[in-house]
């Protein structure tokens, strides 16, 4: 087989890999947005993308950092104490690490100095991903209403959210933690309500408890945290702190 190369990395709105929506499309406002590598920086290796909504994208899980031990993994979906085989789930840590993400596609931006660049939200993945593949959502193809999907057959219930501290300065960074978040990112065996998970979202750093019917945000502060490779550089360029990206 020939080797796979990355055609591109993907900014997000998720520094780490805790509070990632566990899969695309929970949190709708987590943006992305797609930076080609210069041998697929051009115009031509998009046209027509605009005309499609959505958007598959194929990408690395590259912060697991080491080839699985183990054929079987414990889905967060059930408790994280069953055992399924990986190949009836949706883990990273499975042979090749490929993920497998549904995006919508926001924007094509034609005239900044890295484009073309697509925006993209409903993202899974943290900041950094390598994109191996980019292929359009097709409706009639990749649809399959009468399809049953075992533990997965429903998305996780989404709590109600409450702050109790400072929101943040923008809307759209509180929309996309109060999403993040409602998903209940916390692993499903924690069962403590006077616990404190931190996580950075957006440019924040959130913290937050886990009550049995809602979610509290007791933390909220602009993220100045250490960065440490040149993507991310970049991501925490586009993610200043308040800033509207578009
Ligand atoms: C269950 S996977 C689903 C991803 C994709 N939709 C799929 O099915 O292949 C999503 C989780 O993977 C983790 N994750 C996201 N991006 C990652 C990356 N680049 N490296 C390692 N883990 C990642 C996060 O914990 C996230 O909640």
């Amino acid at each position: 087989m020939s080797q796979l190369h990355v055609i591109a990395t993907l900014k997000t709105c998720y520094t780490g890999k805790f509070g990632v929506p566990r899969q695309s499309g929970l949190a709708p406002a987590a943006w992305g947005v797609v930076e080609f590598e210069p041998a697929y920086r051009r115009a031509e290796a998009v046209r027509g993308i605009e005309a499609f909504s959505h958007l598959w994208l194929i990408t690395r899980f590259h912060r697991v950092e080491e080839e699985p031990q183990s054929l079987t993994v414990r889905p967060p979906k059930l408790g994280g104490n069953e055992r399924r085989g990986v190949f009836a789930t949706r883990s990273p840590f499975r042979p090749n690490r490929l993920a497998l993400t549904v995006v919508k596609l926001d924007r094509v931006e034609l005239d900044g100095p890295e484009s073309p660049r697509l925006w993209v939200s409903g993202v899974d993945l943290v900041d950094g991903t390598p994109v191996i593949d980019i292929k359009p959502y097709v409706r009639y193809a990749d649809s399959v209403p009468e399809a049953t999907s075992s533990f997965a057959d429903s998305a996780p219930e989404a709590l109600p959210v409450e702050w109790h501290c400072a929101q943040p300065s923008s809307a759209a960074a509180q929309t996309v933690i109060e999403q993040s978040l409602a998903g209940q990112p916390q692993p499903a065996y924690h069962q403590d309500a006077e616990r404190e998970y931190a996580t950075e979202i957006d440019g924040w750093h959130v913290r937050w408890q886990a009550l049995e019917d809602r979610i509290l945000v007791v933390g909220c502060d602009p993220d100045c945290l250490e960065v440490t490779s040149s993507a991310t550089d970049a991501a925490s360029r586009l993610r200043q702190p308040g800033r509207r990206r578009r």
